[in-house]
């Protein structure tokens, strides 16, 4: 089958089509021919030689998926050949086919394009685990949402206005905030022209946020608690800035604050099963409904895999970079 493959660890350049052996499902398994896939920043973590797949899943980069059924393990139950499916892999999505548990594997709604269901899971299972299952926001508390343009932040957005919060978000364009307004978001801060902490005291009255979802890390960790209320809560979803940071550990006892990290790439199979189970539950409906949607910035063919990489990393995309291979 035909997929994209490293060859070494490096620049978009590495990046290359090649024939491969198709995957074999096991039992529990689907093999999907897949129709899209879609760019996370992640990839371009794997793609220099960091983030491997958890053991057992492909090696190839793409962590979502959206096709069509080719073939079912023995054990599959309630998915036929034929069938339009879409979900979480934990690798293997830049390929013409991959397999997925059948327990991950959601129908895609009627209507929808394989694009726009590629679109989906990654960034809406992120952001729901992240700002729900685990900072507990609720309606009439305030958010801020850094790189609100992300996939992810394009999702949590949406969810968090729908579940009736106060979403505040930064991002490095006024483009790209007037765009966040349009998916939910009150106001946004360009943090390369603003300082987020003075600005969020100023469109907070002096409150502050219940919760901040951020992907920056280290340079932003003590602002970030500065601006948190009392038993806020700030959900570390990824470290584009960096690691290491000192924090006064005084603000996080004096405002009984909690900072939560996690990462769902190396998650066991049934905290997917249960992970993809919560978003089916609570947002798919309203995704089917229209009220919330898939925000896709652009669409690359497969093999301007390369092109796309060097896109995400200059930072022009708001919301998903799709791969299309039918
Ligand atoms: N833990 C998990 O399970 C998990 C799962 C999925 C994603 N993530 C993380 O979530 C983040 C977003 O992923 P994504 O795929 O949605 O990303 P994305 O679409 O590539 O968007 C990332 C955005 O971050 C902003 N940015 C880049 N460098 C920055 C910096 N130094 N300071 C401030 N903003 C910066 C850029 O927007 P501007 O133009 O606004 O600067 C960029 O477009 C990544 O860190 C990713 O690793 C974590």
């Amino acid at each position: 089958m035909e997929a994209i493959i490293r060859t070494g660890d490096g620049g978009p350049e590495v990046l290359q089509l090649s024939e491969v052996p198709a995957p074999k499902p096991t039992a529990t398994q689907l093999l999907v021919d897949v129709h899209a896939t879609a760019l996370n920043r992640a990839d371009l973590i794997q793609r220099r030689g960091g983030y491997p797949p958890p053991p057992g899943d492909a090696d190839i980069l793409g962590l979502e998926i959206a096709g069509t059924v080719a073939a079912v393990g023995r054990a599959v139950e309630g998915v036929s050949e034929g069938d339009r499916v879409f979900g979480l892999v934990g690798g293997g999505g830049y390929a013409a086919q991959a397999v997925i548990d059948y327990r991950m594997a959601m129908p895609i709604p009627d209507g929808w394009r394989f694009e726009e269901a590629a679109a989906v899971p990654e960034v809406f299972f992120t952001a729901n685990e992240n700002i729900f299952t685990l900072g507990e926001l609720a309606a009439g508390e305030a958010i801020l949402i850094h790189a609100g343009g992300s996939g992810v932040g394009t999702a949590g957005i949406q969810i968090s206005h729908h579940a009736g919060a106060n979403v505040f978000v930064t991002a490095g364009t006024s483009g790209k905030i007037h765009k966040c307004k349009t998916l939910g978001a009150i106001e946004g801060i360009n943090y390369k022209t603003a300082d987020f902490v003075a600005e969020i005291e100023h469109l907070t009255g002096g409150e502050g946020v219940d919760v901040v979802l951020d992907f920056i890390g280290a340079p932003y960790l003590e602002q970030n608690l500065s601006i948190l209320k009392t038993k806020g809560r700030l959900l570390q979803v990824g470290l584009i800035g960096g690691a290491t940071a000192e924090i006064d550990l005084g603000t996080l006892m004096r405002k009984r604050l909690k900072i939560i990290g996690s990462v769902m790439r190396p998650q066991s199979i049934d905290e997917k099963i249960a992970i993809t189970q919560r978003f089916v539950d609570q947002w798919l409906p309203e995704l089917k409904n229209g009220t919330l949607k898939p925000v896709i910035d652009s669409v690359f063919p497969l093999a301007e895999a390369r092109q796309a990489h060097t896109y995400m990393e200059a930072n022009r995309n708001f919301g998903k970079i799709i791969l299309k291979l039918k």
